[in-house]
């Protein structure tokens, strides 16, 4: 009898990546499709659930060419989190989604942690708000579209949407669900408290999985239009960190994974549930049944992309680093602060915004490329500095995401964390993961832990050198006092 097959579905911010895999790990085939991004306004950020369905539908067609499909046993999907989709009593998408970028929420955020106070939230959710955060969106809505919101009879997220449109189920796994702020992630089960505030009612939200577990199997239309068997298992899949820690084999206690996507993150895998003490950190539950804590940077590989794509007006983003050497690193003299779309961990500010400063008259193209990379370096370094001082003893990561191809992003990144940095054979993060979880939803597997340990390698490993981390240790202090700096005029600048 042949091989089954599984699919895992990155539904990323740029784009949806997906991944037909083997059941001995191995990739076959992989496609992908861009959907646009909307700005309604500056730090606002929307996109259409309609184009994340079209995109997986086209997708999936040339995913399959060449391939049997009635091999495939299951699907796995890791999505972008935080995402608000809502859909009114015909199914029908009430307004685009509003994304974990947008910062609109001010207010809301304000209220929730002013009013309603850290110290509850913390309590009923494990967490604070973050103007990316799904909760304080949805009291957005309810203020500013009240009609709209009045309409809303399922609440979900983007990853949850093409579940649904695949199984018309609405389900949501734990790891996704932490990010709405609506859920006691360490008890795993919705906050009554969080639904009062937030006007909530539990029939609009989805019924709660873990991450590999099957909600369903394909609807007749849905397997029709991606030429799927019917029988094909649809798990609940992960937030895409969540999805990335299983694909790199962050699964065990203590271990981490580093993302340098559209977002940066640091990602800690904890056998039991932890909060640093003024959340400064997301503590969320895990996809393989445990828990993380996390910190992210809202740009990261984008600030890169920004560079390139809109001031250098390049797509060759690896000949712009070609000139920088090793000599250069931890010596530039411009710094630059990654907040293009606000910033959320550690210093959760929506007001702050890219800067570069330190430029001088022999400042050179290289040295803004490199102090971009650095910047997004030194902004994971805040977290890793509270990770740290919550008496995690951080030895080494793993590192994925499209930024993390490059060998001096990888370089800069283990320098300024001073550790190694393990590049793993899959580097896609969050679709192996989907696909992986997929396979232990369909039994292939007794845990996440016995598929990351069976499935997963590491090809090679950055290590860092004590002089250029040195060097990177003065850096990181300078880098440290612009914000405090510049934290006051930010708003000046809206
Ligand atoms: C995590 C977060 C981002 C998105 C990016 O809290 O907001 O990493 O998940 O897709």
């Amino acid at each position: 009898m042949s091989d089954k097959l599984y699919i895992g579905i990155d539904l990323g911010t740029s784009a949806v990546k997906l991944l037909l895999i083997d059941e001995h790990g191995t990739i076959l085939n992989s496609a992908s499709r861009e959907y646009p991004l909307i700005f309604p306004a500056p730090g606002w950020c929307e996109q259409k659930p309609e184009d994340w369905w079209d995109a997986c539908v086209s997708g999936m067609q040339e995913l399959l060419k060449g391939y049997d499909a009635s091999l495939v046993d299951g699907i796995g999907c890791a999505g972008q989190m935080h995402g608000l989709v809502v859909l009114d009593e015909n199914d029908r998408v009430i307004r685009p989604a509003i994304l974990w970028n947008d910062g609109r929420t001010e207010d809301e955020v304000e209220y929730l942690n002013g009013v309603i106070g850290k110290d509850k939230l913390s309590e009923y959710t494990g967490n604070i708000a973050f103007a990316g955060f799904t909760a304080p969106k949805l009291l957005w809505m309810k203020k500013n579209e009240p009609e709209a919101f009045a309409r809303i009879k399922r609440i979900m997220l983007p990853k949850d949407y093409v579940n649904y449109r695949l199984t018309g189920v609405h389900a949501c796994d734990y790891s996704d669900a932490s990010g709405l702020l609506l859920l006691d992630v360490k008890n795993r089960g919705w906050s009554q408290e969080m639904l009062d505030i937030c006007d909530v009612r539990r029939e609009q939200l989805p019924h709660l999985f873990e991450s590999y577990e099957v909600i369903g199997r394909l609807l007749p239309s849905a397997a029709r239009a991606m030429g799927l068997p019917e029988s094909t298992r649809v798990i609940a899949g992960a937030g895409d960190n969540a999805g990335a820690a299983v694909g790199t084999g962050t699964v065990h206690d203590g271990s981490c994974n580093i993302s340098l996507g559209t977002s940066g993150t640091i990602f800690i895998s904890n056998d039991k549930f932890a909060v640093d003490p003024v959340n400064a950190l997301h503590s969320f539950a895990h996809a393989n049944g445990a828990y993380h804590l996390m910190g992210v940077v809202l740009s990261a590989a984008s600030c890169n992309k920004w560079l390139c794509d809109e001031i250098l007006r390049t797509k060759d983003y690896a000949a712009e680093q070609t000139d920088i050497t090793e000599d250069d690193l931890g010596r530039n003299r411009v710094f630059f602060l990654p907040y293009l779309m606000g910033e959320r961990s550690p210093i959760n500010d929506v007001n702050a915004r890219g800067t570069f400063i330190g430029l001088s008259m022999d400042t050179r193209r290289q040295d803004m490329v490199q102090a971009v990379l650095e910047g997004v370096a030194f902004a994971i370094r805040d977290s890793f500095e509270v990770v740290r001082s919550l008496g995690i003893n951080i030895q080494r990561s793993k590192l994925c995401g499209g930024g993390g191809k490059s060998p001096l992003w990888r370089s800069i990144m283990a320098n300024v964390l001073d550790i190694p940095i393990d590049i793993p054979s899959a580097e896609e993060g969050p679709g192996y993961g989907g696909a992986m979880l997929a396979m232990v939803g369909c039994g292939k597997y007794n845990s996440v832990a016995e598929c990351a340990d069976a499935l997963v390698s590491v090809k090679g490993t950055v290590e860092p050198d004590p002089v250029i981390a040195a060097r990177y240790d003065a850096q990181y202090r300078k880098f440290r006092k612009i914000y405090p700096a510049l934290k006051d005029i930010y708003p000046e600048l809206r």
